[in-house]
């Protein structure tokens, strides 16, 4: 993909248009092509939503944003608003609403789709508007689109029964010569530029960039695996309080948490369930499925900590040669054979592999593969300015949710970058989420 920024009003609306394409075949994929009606009005978990309340709720979002906001038109069924507004019904209560049935869902977000191409070609994409400069508001919709597919992986994950999801094709990348190796990496002691000022389809809580000056510290090369997890908790991790913060300690004891989510132990050893096949856990792969508790637990274990995020940001993306961040790790141009994003697979790819998507530092697999938890509760930068709406990121600021960094292998490249930044609660465990762990270079 071409950087957005190089393209011309009408390569960008057709850009638009494959992509709002791509997102809506990914995202029936991962619903009535794939499921029955009960499996979609079901809920797995008061933790998710109904598939198909993620399905119309994206159309709803669609049409606020590209119809009413960008091009003025009139709301197609006002009625329904109220039964996708997230902050109005918590995922718990979702399957008791009145929502539409899948057949009425699908009809509702395909005349959506329709008056959107429709009307694409009359909105005006001029500096002056901020919504639709550089396509804007279209790009939110289409990461919107993204995350909830994301979002519905997990939703697959948690369900009982037998698979629903095919393997993809896609096959697993080589791994590197010094692949697997593991080790740590020293980032110098120094100034970078966190966040952007002109990445055109960054969201506001990226924004705006601006300079941090950190001290030099240790990052590991590449995430932890499932098997260096396994030394942890076969040295007795989840027993020892020393390891844990106290919050941790006490969601550890009160949920007897022994493993990651979805691994049990069996006569032959540990096996994990991943989208209804049972298997064993792979020693190679970068450990998901811990929450943030864990993720701090082990690292208090090895001697390190896990990576500020802003530590995260400069390994990942700051060229100290040329004195200037990347879009990615490797460049400023996304690239398929440098991450594992996309759902290509319905897995991690295992550590040491994508070489070529090092970062400057030389830092291995910081985009793709599992979101990574960083130590940071998630707060604006200094200047922040909401936009377009609060209620994506300024009202979860605050000292409840933790940074995540990096993309999963199901998150489309579409929607993370560098910058891209991720929260949830340190105690979630169903998201595609692990880890990596700093330590400071020079004893404080
Ligand atoms: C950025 C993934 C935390 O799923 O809650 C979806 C994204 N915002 N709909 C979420 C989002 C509105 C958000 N995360
Ligand atoms: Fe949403």
């Amino acid at each position: 993909m071409k950087p957005l920024d190089t393209l011309d009003e009408d390569a960008l609306k057709e850009l638009i248009a494959g992509e709002l394409g791509r997102v809506r075949d990914r995202s029936l994929g991962l619903t009535t092509d794939v499921l029955d009606e009960t499996d979609l009005t079901g809920q797995v978990s008061p933790l998710m939503s109904p598939l198909v309340w993620d399905l119309a709720h994206v159309g709803n979002y669609e049409e606020l944003w590209l119809l009413r906001a960008a091009a003025g038109i009139e709301p197609m069924r006002p009625e329904i608003d109220t039964l996708y507004d997230a902050f109005e019904h918590p995922r718990a209560e979702r399957p008791s609403l009145p929502l539409l049935p899948p057949r009425e869902a699908r009809a509702y977000i395909d005349t959506v789709r329709a008056k959107v191409l429709d009307s694409l070609s009359s909105v005006r994409f001029d500096t002056d508007a901020p919504l639709t400069s550089g396509g804007f508001v279209y790009g939110m919709v289409v990461q919107h689109e993204h995350m909830h597919d994301e979002t519905m992986l997990a939703t697959h994950q948690l369900r009982k029964g037998a698979p629903a999801l095919l393997e993809p094709p896609g096959e697993a990348p080589p791994v590197s010569p010094a692949g697997g190796a593991g080790g740590e990496v020293l980032v110098e002691a120094g100034p970078f530029q966190m966040g952007t000022s002109d990445d055109p389809w960054a969201y506001d809580n990226e924004r705006p960039g601006h300079i941090v000056d950190l001290p030099s510290y240790y990052i590991d090369a590449e995430p932890v695996t499932n098997a260096a997890y396994l030394a942890f908790m076969e040295a007795g991790g989840y027993d020892d309080p020393r390891w844990w913060d106290a919050k941790g300690w006490e969601w550890r004891t009160a949920g007897n948490k022994r493993a990651p989510a979805f691994w049990t132990r069996e006569e032959t050893g540990w096996v994990r369930r991943r989208f209804g096949r049972v298997e064993p856990v792979p020693p190679t792969e970068p450990v998901q499925h811990v929450s943030w508790y864990e993720a701090d637990a082990y690292a208090r274990w090895a001697g390190k900590r896990l990576p500020t995020e802003a530590e995260w940001e400069k390994a990942a993306c700051w060229d100290p040669v040329a004195g200037r961040s990347r879009r990615y790790p490797w460049g400023d141009v996304y690239e398929d054979d440098r991450a594992n994003l996309g759902q290509r697979m319905l897995r991690p790819s295992e550590a040491g592999s994508y070489e070529k998507g090092a970062s400057a530092y030389g830092v291995r697999q910081m985009v793709g593969d599992v979101w990574e938890w960083t130590s940071s509760d998630f707060h604006g930068y200094p200047g922040f300015r909401s936009f377009p709406y609060k209620e994506y990121s300024e009202v979860f600021f605050g000292p409840d949710y933790k940074v995540l960094r990096g993309g999963s292998w199901a998150t489309h490249p579409l929607a993370v970058r560098g910058t891209f930044r991720n929260w949830d609660y340190p105690i979630r465990r169903q998201i595609f989420t692990g880890f990596r762990c700093a330590r400071s270079a020079v004893a404080a």
